[in-house]
């Protein structure tokens, strides 16, 4: 490597020495010579006469100051230097690329037939050179030209303003967006496409039109995006009062996309995964991930557009933000406890093992060396987390006024994670002071909770203690303010009131001390505590439960997100057992009672079966792991699969009956329908284990009229590796290997096909029609999957699942950084295992250190990972 990267720190940040309030873009497209031209409006707004602009790959053909040649600069790898320059000028620069060379994704670049950009984060600067930093916000025009035949739409923000003809078959069209905007939030799309049109009128009566861009023949997949996009319109107008602002909105569903989707102002671009779905070839997760990722996209237009970020470390004030409100909506359309069972999920598993890994950041970074890594659970989801406890604190009537000052205060401009909490802060007349910790401290906060009943004094403590163990990038840790959501229970299941000393005290206890007693009184038996109520901070959890006390709040208690949580938490006591039991030779065996309390669930009639589908469903591999500070991936494993065994082995006749008198004649994709197929697919999971598993899996493929229940099927027959795996995937594959998207499904099952010779059939499988290594679904489905939900093989005591990754990552660090850094990840936790494996993990990672052309997406991961 010629020089090592380096590192940005959030300490550093300088306001930008010009700005510029308008740029005209010009791009002549063609597949590898397309010639860019960019005429900016520049404005120097500090002493320096010296503009530095940001570009990458660049061929440079000509710049030009007010319209003269200027000839006063300097060029580096990944910039351009102006001297000299006037206060105020207009600058014209010409840039040559080849988006059909580009297969890293970012830029401007060729996805299948079409021409698109991806510019979050930093890819404008693949454009052409310019001020690539979000606090530079300027007002955009676009032409675009392009042959007619092969482009016949031709796209950009804003509105479109003119159109035309060029001789030699060729055509033009010039797009204005009146919104000025940072560069990332640029986009361009040229290409063939069939569109799904539809408006909404906006609630102070604008019309809006609708267009979603499919791939030709795809039209018949559009409609859930549509229908989800409208209710997005409309969600956010009814709960934020905010309204679209444009007279059009776009999606296009590409094929070729690093991430889910990106939210450029008024033209959207997602990956296809995340637009395209009927019956026959989405499944239930697939349509609720459409409707998140839709809402999410377009909650962004006011909370990331409208109000941007200031630099890259305030990343999760849009991000946090956004995805706090894409839960929000799903929760209001659907079910509010099955969404939040689902976060809490992706909380406890990945991103407590993100802060337990060597990548540890707070939410809001402050050290960075490739702002791609930072698209991480941590800023997203642990980000969303925290604006979920500002919420909890203010409620919702504050939380809102708080959002009105942040956005009318901040609209139009580029602002910070502080901003956006001194404005809950003067919204709510609370002090978060303590709690602005939380964007900058990272790791996992663990509460320790023990409580003392006192008969004679009616009184009943709760002990709470809070320590937040050292992260490899922070070693000292302080005391947060922690929101703690607690309800006490009487045996026959009523609630008692909270009070101290005689007056009555909110459920949600601030904790902000190391140490912090809380005395109730007037609590007439020992209670049953039901403790961190809604999960309503990101924290670990201690408290010595009994199974009764367990069980008890299983059935009684007032949320059903306590009633799962408590379930859980039966469900890891045991777990925990059971791997040493496993570790020590010992067998596996669940108490009657703990049997009896999922029969109960199972039985109950009136919980809400989606619900009943989350409470049966163990925690996976991935999550138990993160409990261990050394995984013993093979006990765990063990533990689980038996406890599936036990489970449905015991529970056999309730499983069954379930599973067929949820039998649905007709399809549909209401909210109960979905639950009702969630939990007659979680029965058959179990009942796969049975004698009966064959038959009922065989039967259901056979006769499923819908993804859902054909890929049920498919699993519970890869999980349990039942006979007729081979003949399903294979009859799958038939009918489906002209779709990349639907093999995708086929993939993620060769990927985590618990087989002993996995590894060779997903070499083999790399040369099926429909895989390809430059389609990153496609690398995510096959190989993804094998890296992080096939832990047992991947950690083969041989070597070959981490040799496999190696190979491809050294691939993937050439052709396509971005996807390589994400799927190296579980390499990096390597410290997890027994010193063999370490020994195996740590030879992968040095062989890729030590590559020539090593990408700054790796190389930042790596130092992390190696240099501790
Ligand atoms: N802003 C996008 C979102 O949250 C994230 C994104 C999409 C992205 N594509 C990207 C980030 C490429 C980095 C690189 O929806
Ligand atoms: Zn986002």
């Amino acid at each position: 490597m010629a020089t090592s990267p380096q590192a940005k720190y959030r300490k550093d940040y300088q306001a930008p020495t010009h700005t510029i309030s308008d740029i005209e873009l010009f791009f002549d497209l063609h597949d590898n010579q397309t010639l860019v031209t960019a005429v900016s409006h520049v404005h120097q707004q500090s002493e320096s006469t010296t503009l530095v602009l940001d570009g990458e790959g660049l061929t440079l053909q000509s710049v030009k100051v007010n319209g003269v040649d200027w000839v006063d600069y300097t060029q580096s790898e990944s910039s351009l230097t102006l001297h000299q320059l006037p206060e105020l000028f207009t600058l014209t620069i010409i840039t040559q690329i080849d988006p059909q060379a580009n297969t890293a994704l970012e830029g401007l670049y060729k996805s299948g037939g079409a021409f698109c950009t991806q510019c979050e984060a930093e890819g404008f600067r693949r454009i052409t050179y310019y001020l690539d930093r979000p606090d530079v916000l300027a007002k955009y025009t676009t032409t675009i030209t392009a042959d007619k035949t092969l482009y016949p739409f031709l796209l950009s923000n804003g509105n479109k303003l003119a159109e035309g003809e060029l001789e030699n078959g060729r055509h033009w069209v010039k797009w204005q967006d009146p919104h000025p905007k940072p560069a990332y939030l640029f986009a361009l799309v040229a290409g063939d496409f069939d569109v799904l049109r539809d408006h909404f009128v906006t609630g102070s009566g604008r019309k809006v039109d609708l267009e979603i861009f499919v791939d030709k023949g795809n039209l018949d997949r559009a409609n859930h995006a549509m229908v989800s996009l409208k209710n997005s319109m409309r969600w956010d107008e009814q709960r934020f009062g905010l309204e679209y602002d444009l007279d059009i909105y776009m999606i296009v569903a590409v094929d070729f996309f690093n991430m889910g989707a990106m939210e450029n102002k008024g033209l959207n671009i997602f990956n296809s995964k995340f637009v395209l779905a009927n019956e026959k070839t989405a499944t239930d997760m697939d349509y609720l991930g459409i409707e998140s990722v839709i809402g999410h996209e377009y909650f962004h237009n006011w909370t990331g557009n409208r109000v941007t970020c200031r630099d890259w470390f305030q990343l999760s004030l849009k991000e946090g933000l956004t995805v706090f409100r894409d839960q929000e909506f799903s929760s209001d359309l659907g079910s509010r406890a099955v969404n939040r069972i689902h976060n809490v999920r992706i909380i406890r598993g990945p991103q407590f093992a993100e802060d337990a890994s060597p990548m540890s950041h707070p939410i809001r970074p402050d050290k960075v060396i490739e702002m791609n890594n930072f698209y991480t659970l941590t800023v997203y989801e642990k980000g969303s987390e925290v604006i979920r406890m500002l919420h909890t604190l203010l409620g919702e009537q504050d939380f809102q006024k708080g959002m009105k000052r942040y956005i009318s205060r901040h609209d139009g401009t580029a602002a910070t994670c502080e901003d956006f909490v001194l404005a809950m802060e003067e919204a709510s007349g609370i002090d978060l002071q303590q709690f602005r910790l939380w964007y900058s401290q990272s790791g996992t906060p663990l509460l320790k909770i023990s409580s003392d009943y006192q008969a004679s004094s009616e009184s009943y403590t709760l002990t709470v203690e809070q320590t937040t163990e050292p992260t490899a990038d922070q070693p000292d840790k302080q005391p947060l303010h922690i929101p703690f959501d607690i309800e006490l229970y009487q045996q026959d299941g009523t609630i008692v009131p909270l009070q101290c000393n005689g007056e009555a005290v909110h459920h949600v206890l601030s904790v902000t001390q190391p140490k912090q007693i809380f005395v109730f009184d007037n609590v007439p038996e020992r209670p049953i505590p039901s403790l961190l109520r809604e999960f309503s901070a990101p924290v670990k959890l201690e408290y010595d439960y009994t199974d009764q006390e367990l069980s008890f709040l299983m059935v009684h208690a007032t949320n059903e997100f306590a009633r799962w949580d408590a379930g859980q938490m039966l469900l890891a006591k045991y777990i925990r057992i059971h791997v040493e039991s496993v570790q020590q030779g010992k067998s596996i065996e669940l108490p009657d009672a703990v049997i009896d309390a999922f029969r109960g669930i199972l039985l109950n009639e009136t919980l809400e079966p989606a619900f009943v589908a989350e409470m049966l469903t163990l925690p996976n591999h991935n999550e138990v792991s993160g409990w261990y500070k050394q995984v013993d991936v093979d006990a765990i494993a063990q533990v689980l699969h038996q406890f599936k065994v036990i489970l449905a082995t015991a529970l056999v006749d309730e499983l069954s009956v379930i599973y067929h008198l949820l039998k649905q004649e007709e399809y549909s994709i209401d909210h109960k329908a979905i639950g009702q197929r969630a939990l007659r697919n979680t029965c058959l999971s179990y009942l796969a284990y049975t004698e009966q598993g064959e038959g009922l899996v065989y039967r259901q493929y056979r006769q499923a009229n819908n993804m859902t229940d054909t890929m049920a099927a498919m699993s519970a027959a890869n999980a349990a590796q039942l006979p007729c795996r081979e003949t399903l995937m294979d009859d799958f594959s038939a009918q489906w290997q002209h779709d990349g998207l639907v093999m995708d499904k086929w993939f993620a099952l060769q990927g985590t096909n618990p087989a002993e010779d996995v590894l060779l059939v997903i070499k083999r499988t790399m040369q099926h029609p429909a895989f390809s290594m430059k389609n990153p679904n496609r690398i995510r489905s096959l190989i993804g999957s094998f890296l992080t939900m096939n832990p047992v093989r991947f950690h083969a005591k041989t070597g070959e699942g981490y040799q496999f990754a190696g190979e491809i990552l050294r691939e993937l660090n050439t052709s396509n950084p971005q996807v390589a850094s994400r799927l190296i990840d579980p390499l990096l936790k390597f410290r997890l295992y027994d010193q063999h494996r370490q020994t195996l993990m740590k030879k992968e990672l040095d062989a890729l250190k030590n590559l020539d052309n090593l990408a700054n997406d790796l190389f930042e991961k790596l130092t992390k990972a190696l240099d501790q």
